[in-house]
């Protein structure tokens, strides 16, 4: 199936199954906003959990921390958000549509590496033992788009590097970039945007009770940073975890739940010795890969190292997903250096500092963080596991079938249980003293509506791993079919096994002995 097409079906599958609805949708949504249904709060749930457990519960030196979202007003001024977290700005003037202008110009770099793709595509299939490497090296038209897409990347970062906004709108002149929707050039000059949304305090009149919506969560751990020191017993090196809800006022919120107004973080910042920086670098990149490789295809995903580095940081490096539109950041690991505890401790006059017993000396520790978007996670995990097939039906016909091919420990529902019938009193009742006691142990959903065939087909369109069935054997020797999602196998096996059956295929530990 087209990616784009796929996409679009996911979309309204996670509405039509429950995953994801538009918010507010009888007052027609609200941009960059999503609410999360029962089978999504479920999946939510247990992607938060597989990144608590694999960053707190297998980290001696990791601990949790939930902190508010508001904050004091100088907690943005010292992170540099008030003065630095800014996107570049530009409206079209005919259409009346705003963009990003960094993005318009990515667009264009897109449009150019796709043109290459073509390219070597066509070339793939014109030469016998085609050889990639030598045409990409030798070709001249794909030398040029090449080295026009180096000149135009280096130009963007240079202008987001300095802020300069007139480059970036000299460079959309330059490149005759049109708005994508209606094709007008009659663009307005770029100008800065903070992105950061704020309330105000109802005790407090003017500046001094403004508010910001957190941005991010890191924020939150920097300034406890001594309180969690002081009161977890943990030394240098040594991590604070949290999941919460950040804000952006994003200027184009868009491809459904990839860029939202309003989502999810599971950050974690991780405190070194100065001078250790880098090695801590390294070993996060490498463990975050690692849980990601454990719910995801290794062929869709890659490390793609900045070329603008963000305010706050002296290294950094994304880990990529392939979505269905294009390679694009899942989660950004950053060596922020002392950035943050030391201009929270030029602001607020306390010393943000650690005690090395080894040096014999204090020092304001460097910061290493991974940050993942949990709602991206959920992107990147649904639009692994969507497909659409045909398999055979109950009576050997071809028919389609769409399957949530999620890993079993996300899954939101483990395990259905089917009476074959609902028309037989004893099957319901075997059936539902079933459910009664596999609900004590995991998400499980009791379903007697419509033909078994179909039952099968809803929970294959959520993803649940396991179906059992309770037919007429089952009065007769205590066994229950057991129909694995993905192979479609059936197999039979005692009553008294399903609970340890299900419970081990299904166990986070499953993935977390991966790490
Ligand atoms: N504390 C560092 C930080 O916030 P970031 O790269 O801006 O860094 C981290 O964000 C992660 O948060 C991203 O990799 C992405 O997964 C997620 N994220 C950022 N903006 C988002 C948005 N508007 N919608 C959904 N997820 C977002």
């Amino acid at each position: 199936m087209h990616q784009e097409e796929l996409f679009k079906q996911l979309v309204s599958h996670c509405k039509e199954y429950g995953f994801i609805y538009p918010s507010s949708e009888i007052y027609d949504g609200l941009g960059g906003i999503y609410d999360y249904g029962p089978m999504g709060a479920e999946l939510k749930n247990n992607i938060r959990e597989y990144w608590w457990k694999a960053m707190v519960q297998l980290h001696e030196n990791i601990v949790g921390l939930d902190s508010a979202i508001f904050m004091h007003p100088k907690v943005w001024k010292a992170s540099g958000h008030v003065d630095a977290f800014n996107d570049p700005l530009i409206d079209n003037k005919d259409s009346k549509k705003r963009y990003r202008a960094d993005q318009l110009i990515e667009n264009e770099i897109d449009r150019l590496e796709a043109k290459i793709e073509k390219e070597v595509e066509k070339a793939r299939k014109r030469f016998d033992n085609f050889d990639e490497a030598l045409f990409r090296s030798t070709n001249p038209r794909v030398l040029e788009w090449a080295k026009r897409i180096e000149d135009i990347s280096r130009r963007l970062a240079n202008a987001l590097k300095t802020n300069d906004m007139t480059a970036l709108k000299t460079l959309i002149d330059e490149l005759e970039i049109a708005d994508p929707e209606s094709g007008s050039r009659n663009w307005t000059e770029v100008r800065q945007f903070n992105l950061m949304f704020s309330t105000q305090l109802s005790n407090i009149a003017g500046e001094e009770g403004k508010l910001y919506l957190r941005p991010e969560t890191a924020q939150g751990i920097f300034v406890n940073f001594l309180n969690v020191l002081k009161t977890s017993r943990q030394k240098v090196p040594f991590g604070i975890a949290q999941v919460g809800k950040a804000f952006r006022n994003e200027i184009v919120a868009r491809q459904f739940i990839f860029r939202m107004r309003e989502f999810e973080q599971m950050e974690m910042q991780f405190f070194v010795r100065p001078g250790t920086e880098m090695e801590w670098y390294k070993y996060w990149k490498e463990r975050r890969m690692a849980w990601h490789r454990a719910v995801i295809p290794e062929a869709k995903l890659r490390y793609k190292d900045h070329d603008n580095l963000a305010h706050y940081a002296n290294a950094a490096v994304d880990i990529q997903f392939e979505f269905p539109f294009g390679f694009k950041e899942l989660e950004g690991i950053h060596s922020r250096t002392d950035f943050d505890l030391g201009n929270h401790q030029a602001l607020s006059g306390r010393k943000l500092q650690y005690f090395d017993p080894d040096l014999n000396e204090h020092y304001v520790p460097y910061v290493v963080e991974t940050s993942v978007g949990l709602d991206r996670m959920f992107l990147a995990i649904l639009s692994t596991g969507f497909a659409e097939e045909t398999v055979p039906d109950a009576q050997g016909e071809d028919s389609t079938r769409v399957v949530l091919r999620i890993p079993p420990a996300l899954a939101p529902i483990k395990c259905a249980v089917l009476p074959l019938v609902r028309n037989k009193e004893e099957l319901v009742a075997k059936a539902r003293e079933i459910f009664d006691r596999l609900k004590f142990h995991f998400m499980c959903q009791y379903d007697e509506k419509d033909a078994i065939g179909r039952r099968y087909r809803r929970q294959d369109a959520v993803g649940t791993p396991y179906c059992i069935t309770i037919d007429f054997q089952t009065l007769k020797d205590d066994t229950v079919t057991i129909r694995e999602r993905d192979s479609m196998l059936q197999e039979r096996i005692p009553v008294s096994r399903v609970v340890d059956i299900v419970r081990q295929k299904t166990a986070m530990i499953q993935l977390l002995e991966q790490l």
